[in-house]
């Protein structure tokens, strides 16, 4: 584990939609149960963004509670990186639309796409610009509103996932032993297909400027959930043993582990298989769903809010999604 330049969890915060879309409220038509879903997701019901609500409001909202937890003010941040694939618009980033809402200097603002694993990637762009010292604070958010893509009347997808946003600020370690951190990411483009959500693919190129262009097409999230079941058991079961082994620890030695809040029947069947005790693992897709590059930080938050995880804790954090991508991480925050 890298620690010569440590970086510290300063504070997070999270945002949720206020309305809530439990298991009985989908309608009939959709031909589905709570037993159903309950017993192949452990959901039970997601939050639905109002209206008004979008990624960058929800990341927002977020990014104030970190910065308030953190003691921080929006001057004292040094770059901002949003991980989402509902992106308000194309142009700008999120990111741009949080740093004017925070009122923050002309510091980077961008986004990453690197969906459910989105988060985790964010968190280690942002490890390598502390380590290297270019900056002291960053804001790293995950925000989602999925219920923008997701196509309601495919009742294999839009069980599954929830709106919401989760944010955490980090800097540079005090060197009071607090920072360490091992980071590891991946991606594998020829398995495109098992997660997508067409965008602009769907439109032609305008080879010629006189040629009909469609404006309005809109495509939804599609997903091979079988194949993704599989996938995830998998890199589940891969990811929490090469973390453990690449940073020379055992179970014992790590405090909490969050894994992506995909499923509870993916994360039942991948701990069956090692040998980890259950209760050190963090779970809320019960009550939010999945929320993709958003459900890490908003368990995060969850866990340091309600005293599950304190500073100075070894957490093992567990992403993976379209892409397709994945990555671990060691942190003692
Ligand atoms: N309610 C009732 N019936 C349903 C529902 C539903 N919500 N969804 C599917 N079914 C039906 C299917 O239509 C099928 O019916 P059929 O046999 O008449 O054709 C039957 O249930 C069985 O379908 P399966 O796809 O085999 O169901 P399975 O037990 O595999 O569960 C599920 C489906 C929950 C999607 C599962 O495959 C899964 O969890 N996959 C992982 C997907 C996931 O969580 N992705 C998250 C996004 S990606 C990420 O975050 C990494």
């Amino acid at each position: 584990m890298s620690t010569s330049f440590g970086v510290m969890l300063l504070g997070t915060g999270s945002s949720l939609p206020a309305r809530s879309l439990r298991n009985g409220d989908f309608p009939a038509s959709l031909d589905t149960s709570d037993e159903w879903i309950r017993s192949r997701t452990g959901i039970g019901e997601r939050r639905i963004a109002a209206a008004g609500d979008t990624s960058a409001s929800l990341g927002l909202a977020a990014a104030r509670r970190a910065l308030e937890a953190a003691q921080l003010d929006p001057a004292d941040l040094d770059m901002i990186i949003c991980a989402t694939v509902t992106p308000d618009m194309m142009v700008p980033a999120a990111a741009c639309l949080i740093q004017s809402g925070l009122g923050c200097r002309p510091i980077p603002a961008f986004d990453i796409n690197a969906a459910c694993t989105g988060f985790l990637y964010g968190l280690s762009i942002a490890a390598q610009f502390i380590r290297t010292g270019s900056c002291r604070r960053i804001l790293v958010v995950g925000a989602e509103t999925l219920s923008r893509i997701v196509d309601f009347s495919d009742r294999t997808t839009c069980v599954l996932f929830g709106d919401g946003a989760g944010a955490v600020v980090v800097g540079a370690a005090d060197g009071q032993g607090r920072g360490e951190h091992w980071f590891r990411l991946y991606a594998d483009g020829s398995r495109a297909d098992y997660i997508r959500l067409n965008g602009a693919r769907l439109r032609p190129p305008a080879s010629s400027p006189a040629e009909p262009r469609p404006t309005d097409e809109f495509d939804f999230l599609r997903m091979n959930g079988r194949e993704v079941f599989k996938f995830a058991v998998r890199t589940i079961i891969e990811l929490v043993s090469e973390s453990l082994a690449e940073c020379n620890l055992s179970p014992a030695d790590i405090d909490l582990v969050i894994p992506h809040q995909v499923n509870q029947r993916i994360i039942d069947a991948a701990f069956a298989d090692l040998n980890f005790p259950t209760e050190k693992l963090m779970v809320n897709l019960d009550r939010y769903g999945n929320t993709s590059a958003a459900s890490i930080p908003i368990a995060l938050d969850e866990a340091m809010r309600t005293g599950r995880a304190a500073p100075g804790d070894r957490v093992l954090l567990i992403a993976f999604g379209g892409g397709l991508t994945w990555a671990g991480g060691v942190w003692t925050i």
